[in-house]
């Protein structure tokens, strides 16, 4: 099958180029490298000649004729302004991107005979702030962005319903957790896993934000990216929780890597971070019964993964 993945030298999309072309798949990695890196797919292209790297933006004509050209039955559409914080001081630039840019690759994939664009949505501001005792969440809670980031990416969602609706365009909109693993930029939003990791291989002090009791989903890349690849085979229109409906806190993440480094010392708090949520995490059943999609990557093997990735690159 060919397909193309836009943001495919992220963290995220580069792994997902790496799992596409497993199932040998022809792949197709669009990106203007703003945050992305040439390195994360330079081992696909060096194993595969399926994988083709076009260095554009998602938003010129450019994008337009290459989709025209090479008529891929699926977009995995994940080039994007990653940065909530970004995002709150830019709200403009954020829709321009996030927002414009979208509608730019959803118009691209109908006017080219594109069979499904699967989404990478976000979970962890789709639905805003939810009590703990209302946590795992589910689907059908409704949306309740607290950022321009996270409606960005719900009004993506509104959209994909709608040209499923107008004009037949197929969509997965996979509404992720705090996704970690190899490769993943610190700035990022589970940027925390990255920065702890090359802190406590450092023996630098780590510091954590407030007290650490505030909880997130953490799920692994290889999970997620499992997720995208059997929310493309099926031929229905849906949004998905992809997350592990686990809460972790961030003292908990932190015992979970300091475990795995030598004489690790203990992290020491400062004050809270303002805007941040307090608990989150995702019920996937959905994606459970309808894509046979279940996390496997437990957290002492997801941060074993990081840490792994790390002492390489130093
Ligand atoms: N990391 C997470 O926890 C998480 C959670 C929820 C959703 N997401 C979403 O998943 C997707 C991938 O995120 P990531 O963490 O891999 O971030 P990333 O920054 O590593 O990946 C984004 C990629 O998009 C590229 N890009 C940005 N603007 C572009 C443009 N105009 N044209 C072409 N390419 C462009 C960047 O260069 C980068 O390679 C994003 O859509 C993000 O919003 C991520």
């Amino acid at each position: 099958m060919r397909v193309l993945v836009t943001g495919g030298a992220g963290f995220i999309g580069s792994t997902l180029v790496d799992r596409l072309l497993e199932e040998d798949d022809e792949v197709d990695v669009v990106d203007n490298l703003s945050s992305g890196s040439r390195l994360n797919i330079a081992s696909a292209q060096s194993r595969s000649n399926a994988c083709q790297f076009y260095e554009l933006d998602i938003r010129s004509s450019e994008f337009d004729e290459l989709v025209n050209d090479r008529r891929p039955e699926i977009i995995y559409h994940l080039a994007a302004q990653v940065s909530v914080a970004v995002s709150v001081r830019e709200p403009l630039m954020d829709a321009e991107l996030n927002v414009l840019g979208s509608l730019h690759v959803l118009d691209a994939a109908r006017f080219s005979g594109v069979k499904k664009v699967v989404f990478a949505a976000s979970g962890g501001t789709l639905y805003g702030d939810v009590p703990r005792s209302e946590l795992p969440i589910a689907e059908g809670r409704p949306h309740s962005s607290s950022s321009p980031y996270g409606l960005a990416k719900r009004v993506v969602c509104d959209y994909l319903r709608l040209y499923q609706e107008l004009y037949g365009l197929e969509y997965a909109a996979m509404a992720l957790a705090n996704v970690y693993g190899p490769r993943q930029d610190p700035h990022g939003e589970a940027g925390v896993v990255a920065i702890f990791a090359r802190r406590l291989i450092a023996g630098s002090p780590v510091t954590i934000n407030g007290d650490g009791l505030q909880t997130r989903d953490f799920v692994h890349v290889n999970d997620v990216v499992e997720a995208f690849v059997r929310a493309a085979k099926k031929s229905s229109s849906s949004i998905f929780n992809i997350g592990t409906g686990i809460q972790t806190s961030v003292n908990d993440l932190y015992a979970a890597l300091a475990s795995q480094v030598d004489g690790a010392s203990p992290a020491t708090h400062g004050p809270a971070r303002t805007g941040d949520v307090e608990a989150s995490a995702l019920d996937s059943t959905l994606a459970r019964d309808v894509l046979g999609w279940v996390p496997k990557v437990d957290l002492g093997e997801g941060v074993g993964s990081v840490l792994a990735f790390e002492r390489q690159r130093t």
